[in-house]
């Protein structure tokens, strides 16, 4: 085999990954997990530790086939770009999208962090930007427009005119991830199987049956309660070859290709980088001892339509070459992207206490971790703030009205957006009922108040004696001064001097 023959990915070469055996006797479970990729280890590892028996079977080797097949990209940012989801779902569905994603990338860093798995997490800047075939400038508009689209949603964005690299104008999204996916996936294997759990490589899910609910992998029976579809193309499962029929024919499959060169240190920045062309390609770094292993991806095409994939690999080469002359490729490798009529992935129900989850588009890290997410939650039956947005049965969306803050602020994964924002970009949402906090946005320095009915009140902190910050007084709920003593109210009034004039109110 030459060089060019061997389709390998990197992240094979690159991790050792425990092996399990095939299962060999009848079980019963509580739950199973069909598939054993990110959206799989992640639902088994959730419902292991919460107590559950669960038994993952895995037709090949876990972490292989899709999520084997990545470039790994952790970004809360959709193929389709947020004012398009704005125009299609309305503003608070289109937070809610992108919430979630950086609700997926957190998890990943606690987990990581919490099992001290080695997987390199590491936080990058993410950077849209033009591509650099298209004619200079021509979207420079459109990024700064959907740059202040993303900072009225909350998000962390900016427009730059010259995104690294390319030296095109774009977008820089901070606070977003990359990492190895088998390493930390390795871990989770473990701590799944530390917490009791069963993992069964080389057992393919066969004949589904109900009463009692069943299923038969080579000639061995494994009883549940719970299933968890995690095989990207979902299968039949429980689900009957009807409804699974209509769920299957309304998603498109593409693969995609990825080549990894060796590139000196500094030679690239360590960021995700994406371009506007259609198919749109995709950079990232995974450092290596004493240089940088490149990533770059593209070329998608609907699988089976490319009458010669060979060239895809040429063309990516070709592309890369313009970016980083004479970069020695070192691996190859094809995966595979499936993409919904909506544009959102599909996680939920999708038969009687069956859960499936595809359509992540290029999003599938991001994605198949918040599906493992939800689908555990919904088998322990815990409230999810996503579960209507990507529901599998959901009808149309549309810019149907839905408080997505109003119901869900006090969901746990609510502040996450906040955690990730620098001082500058605090969503002013990070006030909590009943606090005050002194907040920089859009230019201004905000007295922020949020009281307990959760309305917000916001007035200039800059004290109006002689223009030192206030500072909530948390005892009291009051803004005081530290310089003279002066006192406000939450609506900014006077209490007690030196200051005789209430804090001002914003701008705007
Ligand atoms: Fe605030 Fe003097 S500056 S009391």
């Amino acid at each position: 085999m030459t060089p060019a023959d061997d389709t390998t990915p990197y992240w094979t070469v690159s991790a050792d990954f425990p092996r399990f055996e095939p299962l060999s006797g009848d079980i019963t479970v509580d739950a199973i997990v069909v598939g054993g990729g990110i959206t799989g280890l992640t639902a088994a590892y959730l419902l292991a530790t919460a107590g559950r028996r669960v038994a993952v079977l895995e037709r090949g080797r876990c972490a292989m086939t899709d999520t084997g097949h990545t470039t790994a990209h952790l970004t809360m940012v959709t193929d389709t770009r947020l004012p398009e989801l704005v125009d299609r779902f309305g503003r608070d569905h289109a937070r809610a999208v992108w919430d979630s994603g950086l609700a997926a990338i957190n998890f990943i860093e606690d987990t990581a962090g919490s099992l001290g798995i080695d997987a390199g997490f590491t936080w990058v800047d993410g950077y849209l930007h033009e591509a650099p075939d298209a004619e200079p400038g021509r979207e420079a508009r459109s990024f700064r427009d959907e740059a202040a689209l993303a900072n009225d949603l909350g998000f962390d964005a900016e427009f730059v005119d010259e995104a690294p690299v390319v030296a095109r104008p774009g977008i820089r999204f901070p606070g977003q991830a990359r990492f190895h996916p088998r390493r930390y996936l390795a871990g989770l294997a473990h701590a799944i199987v530390a917490a009791g759990g069963k993992i069964y490589e080389h057992s393919e899910a066969g004949e589904f049956a109900d009463s009692p609910r069943r299923v038969t992998v080579h000639g061995h029976t494994v009883r549940f309660e719970d299933a968890v579809i995690a095989t990207h193309t979902p299968l039949v499962g429980l689900g009957g070859s009807t409804g699974a029929a209509l769920f299957q024919t309304k998603l498109a499959l593409y693969s995609t290709y990825a080549i990894a060169a060796r590139v000196a240190k500094g030679a690239l920045p360590d960021a995700l980088m994406w371009d506007t062309a259609d198919p749109y390609r995709y950079l990232r770094l995974a450092p290596q001892d004493g240089y940088d292993l490149a990533i770059f991806g593209g070329e998608d095409h609907k699988t089976g339509q490319a009458a010669d994939t060979g060239q895809c690999y040429r063309q990516l080469e070709a592309q890369f070459a313009r970016l980083v002359p004479d970069a020695a490729v070192v691996h190859r490798w094809s995966g595979q992207v499936i993409e919904t009529p909506d544009g959102l992935p599909y996680i939920g129900e999708s038969a009687e206490r069956q859960y499936s989850a595809t359509g992540y588009s290029g999003n599938g890290m991001t994605f198949g971790t918040l599906a493992g997410m939800m689908i555990a939650d919904a088998i322990l039956q815990r409230a999810n703030p996503w579960a209507e947005l990507y529901d599998p049965r959901r009808k149309a969306l549309g810019r149907s009205l839905w408080d997505y803050i109003k119901e869900n602020a006090d969901y746990p994964y609510y502040m996450i957006r906040d955690r990730f924002a620098g001082p500058e970009g605090r969503s002013l949402r990070a006030v909590g009922r009943g606090e005050g906090k002194v907040i920089e946005h859009k230019g201004q320095t905000i007295a922020a108040h949020r009281t307990d009915a959760g309305v917000l009140v916001l007035r200039s902190a800059i004290c109006t004696h002689m223009g030192c910050l206030v500072e909530w007084n948390d005892a009291e709920r009051t803004w005081d001064c530290p310089c003279h003593g002066s006192r406000f109210k939450p609506s900014g009034d006077v209490i007690s001097g030196p200051a005789e004039s209430p804090l001002d109110p914003l701008e705007s």
